[in-house]
């Protein structure tokens, strides 16, 4: 089967992204990344790409910082399409994403969300957990719609919160799970088992 082309964007260092390079190193993910993209131009995120010998681009907003201007998220459509992506894969991805990403890529935009949602969407959702005082919590990942943290939910993984937990060992403990399952799901779109 032809290997899926996956598009990345994120916003920070890319540890998900490195988690999904590692599944195609070992042959646990039959996808190619052709194309890496950010709004943050010093990002780990585009070192990892350039290392790897991917593409990468950087996203240039001047008006906003939570969303791109209409125009500016046409120009990463039209991006992401020269590349011939198929699967658009958010991994620490800092904006909200509208109509012209959603419309190019109807059910085709996915992102990873550090708890069990629906709880906890938007921002630091580990140390929403924390100081909710659940004993779990976990990760999700979705496919992305107009709303924050709202659309349908792909697959998630549950994780203890524990006593003397910092926001920084829990989010760790997120992040271990998020790295076995962010490369399980877009195995399952490069198998074509999720259409
Ligand atoms: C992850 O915790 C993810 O759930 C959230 O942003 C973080 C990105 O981390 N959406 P990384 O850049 O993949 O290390």
């Amino acid at each position: 089967m032809r290997r899926l082309k996956i598009g990345v964007l994120g916003s920070g260092k890319g540890s998900n992204f490195c988690a999904i390079l590692g599944a195609i190193a070992d042959g646990r993910l039959d996808a190619e990344p052709v194309i890496v993209m950010s709004d943050v131009a010093g990002a780990g995120i585009l070192d990892l790409a350039r290392g790897a010998g991917i593409a990468c681009e950087v996203i240039r907003e001047p008006k906003f910082r939570t969303k791109l201007s209409p125009t500016v998220e046409a120009g990463v459509v039209e991006s992401l399409r020269a590349a011939w992506v198929e699967l658009v894969v958010l991994a620490g991805y800092m904006r909200m994403v509208k109509q012209p990403l959603l419309d190019a890529f109807p059910r085709r935009v996915i992102n990873i969300h550090p708890a069990l949602l629906p709880e906890f969407p938007g921002l630091e959702a580990w140390r929403q957990a924390l100081e909710a005082g659940v004993t779990k919590t976990g990760c999700t990942v979705h496919f992305v719609d107009a709303g924050m943290d709202t659309g349908e939910v792909i697959a998630q993984a549950e994780v203890p919160v524990l006593a003397g937990d910092s926001a920084e060992s829990l989010h760790a403990r997120i992040q271990v799970a998020e790295h076995r399952i962010y490369p399980e799901v877009v195995a399952r779109f490069a198998s074509r088992e999720l259409p």
